[in-house]
């Protein structure tokens, strides 16, 4: 086990971290505007870490038109009025460290909004050509035609006629996002000016939004090029050079021969999000099969030993279906996305619940094979209560809606009148704030909140999910997947029944034969294995983490009784004697305590 001491102090803490993702507008609105602020998620600390989180992934923040959602930023060194100021954004970040937690911010490095006055001043029809070349112009938009459109319900093109100097600039988002020219070493130079700026403060990491997209050559697809990889690792020498303990962490949404290329030889990015496994996962649950899973993480090649890929089943935008196949999509979009309003550009814009139909088994198999996985899990805000999703609101709106605290006026969220709320909070009548929210759940010990926190909690206990490497077993019986994760001395079994009837599945487990699999939560011995097929028999949605021991275990039920073979010689007060009395706090009872199975 590790402390949050340990944890903060070690340069790898990434691999160790429980990343919470969240908007600040979203948690909790402290002065009653109706938009959440740092001085409210200053206060909702506690809650996050009574949760089990260790680092806490902030959305943008900065000054911006909101035109998308804070990615289209107007100024990088403040913080957008709405959530409060530059004070209350550094006594939230020292109030997070002083709870061993980490906080990652967004640099939005690809683009700018239109309202920055980088473009304001490069717009001018008079401008010179050093102002001018912080982004990418053109005569005509007839350049780099092979790049794709990313947002395609909303854009038809990458180049948008600016009407003030009437020409055509290079956007990959939104036409009011135009890209920085990373071909200008002054566009490069300001970049690291605002990664000190933040840095110096002390965040102790940063998600790269959109890195494949940032230079553009003609005859390509303009992502995942080169000379982009090269600035990353430009970024990184310089964090490492002037900082420490600090991490960056790579938005690219590519397949995984591509994805790689973002840690670079471990000189570039110290993280990145392993786009492709997380559409894979929910079609393995849906399959009711394994091969999706084990499939894409076979044609996943090794990362070096200083990165960590970073695990996500939903966060802010759609569930993107970029990283599937045709056949993929469609399945997807016939089994996750039926009404068709829940579909944008390439992907599902609902929460985890809606998606799995508020079924809490499959809620479970999923929160628990992230966790299981090879890499750092992050968990987007509000799914750890199985919150709802209202996408009827515009864009990616319905999955951004109020943190939901309690059954109160606009759930617990702020005190301002409903409609001055930055969005609804949710009203449908299955994921109804008054019913789902977070004083309900924590009072209620079997509910999702606490099967979450007991979940990340045991997690906690093993290195080897963090920093472990995987290995899969490859049973008959399809529906069941099941893997070996191991660190040093530490093997752990993970077993999933992806099936919704019960199982029955023989594990070769062979080359651990006199091990005794212990599983986790209860501190159960199982059966010692033996050279023959490990047989077990599995409920429907049934999951399993076994700590594989070297030696026989003998059962919680069989220790406990030869504790309550204390002997007294007069009577029972006598075990409550000096010298008995130490023996049963420090030693018998503890001991007792930790083989319950409760
Ligand atoms: C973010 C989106 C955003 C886009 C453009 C993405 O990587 O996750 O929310 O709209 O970048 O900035």
């Amino acid at each position: 086990m590790f402390d949050s001491g340990d944890f903060s102090e070690t340069p790898l803490w990434y691999k160790d971290a429980i990343i919470y993702e969240l908007h600040v507008k979203t948690f909790f609105d402290k002065n009653g505007d109706g938009i959440g602020d740092f001085k409210g998620l200053t206060e909702k600390l506690d809650y996050l870490e009574s949760l089990g989180v260790n680092a806490i992934w902030l959305l943008p923040f900065f000054p911006s038109p909101l035109k998308d959602d804070g990615y289209d930023i107007s100024d990088y060194y403040d913080i957008h009025p709405h959530y409060g100021n530059m004070r209350d954004f550094k006594n939230f970040l020292r109030e997070a460290h002083h709870r061993g937690m980490k906080v990652i911010i967004e640099l939005v490095l690809n683009h700018t909004s239109d309202q920055h006055k980088w473009f304001q001043r490069a717009r001018k029809k008079d401008a010179p050509k050093k102002w001018r070349d912080f982004y990418v112009w053109s005569d005509k938009p007839d350049n780099y035609l092979d790049a794709r459109i990313i947002f395609q319900d909303f854009e038809t093109s990458n180049w948008t006629r600016d009407p003030e100097n009437e020409k055509f600039f290079w956007h990959r988002f939104y036409s009011h996002q135009p890209d920085l020219n990373y071909d200008n070493p002054e566009v490069q130079k300001e970049i690291f000016k605002i990664i000190d700026f933040w840095m110096k403060m002390g965040v102790d990491g940063m998600r790269l939004d959109a890195v494949p997209y940032l230079f553009e050559r003609e005859g390509t697809n303009c992502e995942n090029l080169p000379e982009s990889i090269d600035f990353l690792k430009k970024l990184r020498a310089h964090v490492d050079r002037y900082y420490q303990n600090r991490m960056i962490l790579a938005e690219a949404n590519q397949w995984p021969e591509d994805a790689i290329l973002y840690f670079g030889n471990g000189d570039a990015c110290h993280m990145a999000f392993h786009f492709p496994l997380m559409p894979r996962m929910f079609m393995a649950l849906r399959m009711e099969d394994r091969f999706p899973i084990i499939d894409i993480l076979e044609q996943t090649p090794p990362i070096p030993d200083n990165c960590q890929w970073a695990l996500f089943l939903r966060n802010h935008d759609e569930l993107t279906l970029e990283m599937v196949t045709d056949e993929e999509r469609d399945y997807m979009y016939r089994v996750y996305a039926r009404d068709k309003a829940a579909r944008i550009n390439l992907g599902i814009r609902r929460r985890l619940a809606p998606l799995l139909e508020n079924h809490r088994r499959k809620m479970e198999i999923m929160k628990f094979l992230l966790l299981s996985l090879p890499g750092t899990p992050t968990l987007y805000y509000g799914d750890e209560i199985a919150m709802g999703d209202n996408h009827f609101l515009g864009d990616r709106d319905g999955v951004r809606t109020p943190m939901q605290w309690s059954a109160d006026r606009n759930a617990g969220f702020s005190r301002a009148n409903p409609q001055k709320l930055y969005l609804p909070v949710t009203i449908d009548p299955e994921y109804h704030y008054e019913t789902v929210n977070v004083e309900n759940q924590e009072q209620n010990q079997t509910s999702f909140l606490w099967w979450v926190k007991r979940v990340i909690a045991m997690r906690k206990n093993f290195k080897a999910f963090g920093r472990g490497t995987i290995e899969f077993l490859h049973p008959d019986n399809p529906k069941i997947l099941a893997f070996l994760r191991k660190y040093q001395d530490e093997i752990i079994l993970v077993v999933i029944n992806l099936s919704r009837f019960s199982q029955v599945v023989e594990l070769d487990l062979s080359p651990y034969a006199g091990y005794t699999p212990v599983e986790v939560f209860s501190k159960n011995p199982f059966p010692v294995i033996q050279e023959k097929p490990y047989i077990m028999t599995l409920g429907f949605h049934t999951y399993f983490w076994f700590v594989l021991k070297k030696e026989v275990v003998a059962s919680p039920e069989k220790k406990v009784r030869e504790i309550s073979l204390l002997k007294s010689k007069s009577d029972w007060i006598e075990l409550f004697s000096s010298q008995l009395k130490t023996k049963i706090e420090s030693m018998i009872l503890p001991q007792f305590l930790m083989e319950q199975r409760w």
